[in-house]
């Protein structure tokens, strides 16, 4: 991870050198330059750990994959998605996103050194309140859309938005993260040389189920096509949960969840704020062309203008102290 053109400020008292644009470490780091502690999450092939660097006295996450694992589960292209997208997101500056400091490994294990979101994810304050008020589903819903402006500039879907995923920091503002099912788009068909490919020889596609049963696309389900409006679905499917306090589509079965989400068969719960069921509607849209803000470019400005973010100014969001979650 060294950065040869960045200028070096600070030499600590263990050697250790930091670069000035992202205090990322000059030196290689290993497990030693970190105190581990609790666990504060677990996934499929992974570990995450709170440490503190014992140079900064700073306090990250760190992810850990177990080498074996990875290979046995056949996880390696996952866990290079990650990487490859952190690395985009945290090069791009953006403070709505878990910001990857460094990567090392051992002969075991890999290691990402991550920011530490010291207030856990969003789904354990929306079933602890049962429904968010329209002031916190205004704020944090409209975080999240200026997180997809961001990723989908950068030309990155996330494919796995749900509420776990959604971190806070300490100043309770969100940091969108697991990056282990995105996918990083191909340039425009006019900038990719087809030469090659031709309608019996098509460009091998790998796009395989990925994501949440209950937050995907319909049509990652039938077309296993690949658009950045599919995490406009699931940002339809996370509005809807923050208000009613259950995403919309649920089953016991994976095959009836996926029935429903094919027949669009869900229902508003009886008070359901009236701009915010316009806007789900609007979001939660079969046709992935069809849905509210992609036929916008750059910004999301047709979702930003719908009645339910009247007043809402985006652009200083990341800087309003946030309303209490209650
Ligand atoms: N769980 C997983 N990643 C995390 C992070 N970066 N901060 C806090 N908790 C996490």
């Amino acid at each position: 991870q060294a950065t040869q053109t960045s200028q070096v400020v600070q030499v600590n008292g263990g050697g250790q050198s930091l670069t000035a644009n992202n205090m990322m470490p000059v030196t290689k780091r290993n497990p030693k330059d970190y105190i581990f502690g609790k666990v504060i999450g677990e996934g499929s092939y992974s570990t995450v750990y709170l440490a503190k660097d014992i140079h900064t006295n700073r306090e990250h996450a760190i992810k850990v994959c177990e080498k074996q694992q990875i290979i046995r589960e056949k996880k390696r292209e996952q866990v290079r998605r990650e990487k490859d997208a952190l690395n985009i997101l945290s090069n791009s500056g953006s403070s709505l996103f878990v910001k990857l400091y460094c990567t090392f490994q051992d002969a075991e294990r890999l290691y990402f050194v991550m920011s530490y979101a010291k207030n856990g994810d969003l789904l354990p304050y929306i079933n602890k309140v049962g429904s968010f008020d329209s002031a916190c589903t205004r704020f944090y819903s409209g975080e999240i859309l200026r997180a997809l402006e961001h990723l989908h500039d950068l030309n990155i879907m996330h494919r796995d938005l749900k509420p776990e995923n959604i971190l806070l920091d300490h100043n309770m503002h969100i940091k969108v993260a697991d990056f282990g099912c995105s996918k990083i788009l191909e340039q425009p068909a006019d900038a990719v040389d087809n030469t090659i490919l031709d309608e019996n020889n098509p460009r091998p596609r790998s796009n395989s189920f990925v994501g949440t049963a209950q937050y995907v696309s319909p049509e990652l389900l039938t077309e296993k096509t690949i658009s950045p409006s599919s995490d406009l679905w699931a940002l339809g499917c996370i509005i809807y949960q923050m208000i009613a306090g259950l995403p919309p589509f649920r089953s016991r079965s994976e095959y009836m969840l996926f029935k429903k989400i094919l027949n669009l068969d869900y229902v508003y719960p009886d008070g359901f704020n009236a701009d915010a069921k316009d806007l789900v509607q609007k979001l939660l849209v079969l046709d992935p062309n069809e849905r509210l803000g992609t036929k916008d470019d750059q910004r999301y400005t047709s979702i930003r203008s719908h009645p339910f973010y009247k007043g809402l100014d985006f652009d200083t969001l990341h800087v309003t102290t946030p309303p209490p979650i209650y």
